[in-house]
């Protein structure tokens, strides 16, 4: 549609930036830290452990400091689970709470809203050896767990996501490092562990809502619209397939306390249908979000399945669907530029997605991750131009901006990351921040703190409420 008046951002818009814990604070054992998933876990061969990342946790109050610099009116970032439960349930480590508690601090008195995700990928290890979220009794320990994020921190956090990209998880949970290669039925089980995860956030929505009446508490899955790659009618079948898999799923679950249909009817046809206990369905139905919060990198295209063995059933990443036999088939799309690292850029996708998500839900939604992942080269005298992230930042904003006028309720926009931060898989050097980190792959170097140009830029844009891009 095109608008002869573009709506401006609304006065009070959370323009933010995120992190999550274990790519970006270090001190993955200091202070009574227990070990989680992504601690144990192996990386990649050429990539940079967990283990001091942007050393974000002894820098903090410097980081925020920047942070303030550059303006921001919201900041997300994640809690580990591990440094407030060392072993996931038990006995609570005061000093995680202490951490959390001043960096909460310090974040207000910079008039900065904390956004926090409570679980982002790094599971207790100790959870973990118990059959982490195959176990139903990790539901148990997360909602404990909720309870006492709630109890500490409520009084000063109002925004509150649940669980990052279950979706990803899932589906891709072996690139994430998330997933346990040991189960023997893989994907009947990770579908049992995703009943565990929607009870456990529907219990926490639940909890939230008693506990902190003045906080707004939602999912952050990751969300994006999913193309057929023509009008052959197959192939829009195979879109939809894909969709309801990928992102419905997670959301109607969320949302509507219930199973989409064609999801379901996909767990049937392939045998992954969890065992849902009576008065499973209610506990869904109870837990309702306040808002959705959602990551958004890329959409995926996609054709009809051709159900042979041209049709793998297998990721290289999270962002780059191969397709599954009989289901869909991913292909590219021709009509988009990619990044160094094989995302494809599309700012209209996600203008196109937050009209669907809206469409759908009506629901205040809040963007939690976008970005641009790439090899940031440091320059004489202290400099960063990443002209190429100022690119796509903009044109993802313009078309958040355009989507506002398209009558969606968003009410903040935090690209990832704020801050340089070790990737999911791809080491240090796929770099998303605004402030780049003086350390390689390897050497920590001295993890300087320097601002890059996109930081400028950001500033600008928040300072003239997105006018100014
Ligand atoms: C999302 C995650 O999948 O994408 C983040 O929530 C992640 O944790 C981000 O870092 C970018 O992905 P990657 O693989 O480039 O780090």
């Amino acid at each position: 549609m095109y608008h002869k008046f573009i709506k401006p951002f609304p006065k009070d818009f959370l323009w933010g930036a995120s992190t999550s814990a274990y790519q970006v604070e270090g001190a993955w054992n200091e202070d009574g830290k227990g070990p989680s998933v992504i601690d144990m876990g192996k990386h990649p061969e050429g990539t940079s452990d967990f283990k001091v990342a942007s050393d974000h946790y002894h820098r903090y109050k410097e980081d925020i400091a920047l942070f303030a610099e550059m303006g921001l009116k919201a900041y997300r970032f994640s809690i580990a689970w591990t440094r407030i439960y060392p072993k996931g349930t038990g006995e609570i480590n005061e000093k995680g709470i202490a951490f959390y508690n001043d960096l909460i601090n310090e974040l207000l008195s910079h008039n900065i809203e904390p956004i926090v995700t409570m679980y982002h990928f790094d599971l207790p290890y100790a959870l973990q050896e118990k059959g982490g979220w195959s176990n139903r009794e990790t539901v148990d320990a997360y909602e404990n767990y909720a309870k006492t994020l709630f109890k500490y921190f409520g009084d000063r956090v109002k925004y509150w996501l649940t669980i990052n990209e279950q979706n990803m998880m899932i589906l891709y949970g072996a690139v994430l490092g998330t997933f346990d290669s040991k189960i023997e039925n893989p994907q009947k089980e990770l579908y049992q562990q995703n009943h565990h995860m929607l009870l456990a956030q529907a219990k926490a929505m639940k909890l939230c809502h008693e506990m902190c009446p003045n906080a707004k508490i939602g999912p952050a899955p990751n969300i994006i619209s999913i193309y057929p790659a023509s009008s052959k009618p197959e192939d829009v079948i195979a879109a939809s397939n894909f969709s309801s898999i990928r992102n419905w799923l997670y959301l109607d679950a969320a949302v509507f306390g219930r199973y989409n249909s064609i999801a379901w009817s996909y767990l049937e046809e392939k045998g992954y249908t969890p065992i849902i206990q009576e008065g499973d369905m209610e506990i869904l139905k109870n837990g309702k979000p306040d808002f959705i919060a959602f990551n958004y990198y890329s959409t995926s295209t996609v054709a009809e399945s051709k159900n042979d063995s041209s049709n793998k059933n297998s990721t290289g990443d999270q962002q780059i669907a191969i397709g599954e036999p009989g289901v869909y088939r991913g292909v590219s799309n021709p009509y988009l530029e990619k990044t160094q690292f094989g995302w494809e850029i599309d700012p209209i996708g996600f203008r196109n997605t937050l009209r669907e998500i809206n469409e759908r839900y009506n629901l205040p939604l809040l963007v939690t991750e976008n970005g641009l992942g790439a090899y940031d080269k440091l320059e004489e005298g202290d400099v960063v131009n990443d002209d190429y992230r100022i690119d796509f930042l903009r044109k993802h904003i313009e078309q958040a901006k355009l989507a506002i006028t398209d009558g969606v309720n968003l009410i903040g926009y935090c690209p990832w990351s704020a801050i340089d931060l070790v990737s999911t898989h791809q080491g240090f050097s796929k770099r998303y921040g605004f402030i780049y980190v003086n350390r390689d792959e390897f050497d920590l170097k001295d993890l300087r703190r320097i601002k890059k140009k996109s930081f400028y830029w950001y500033k600008d844009v928040i300072e003239s409420n997105g006018e100014k891009i």
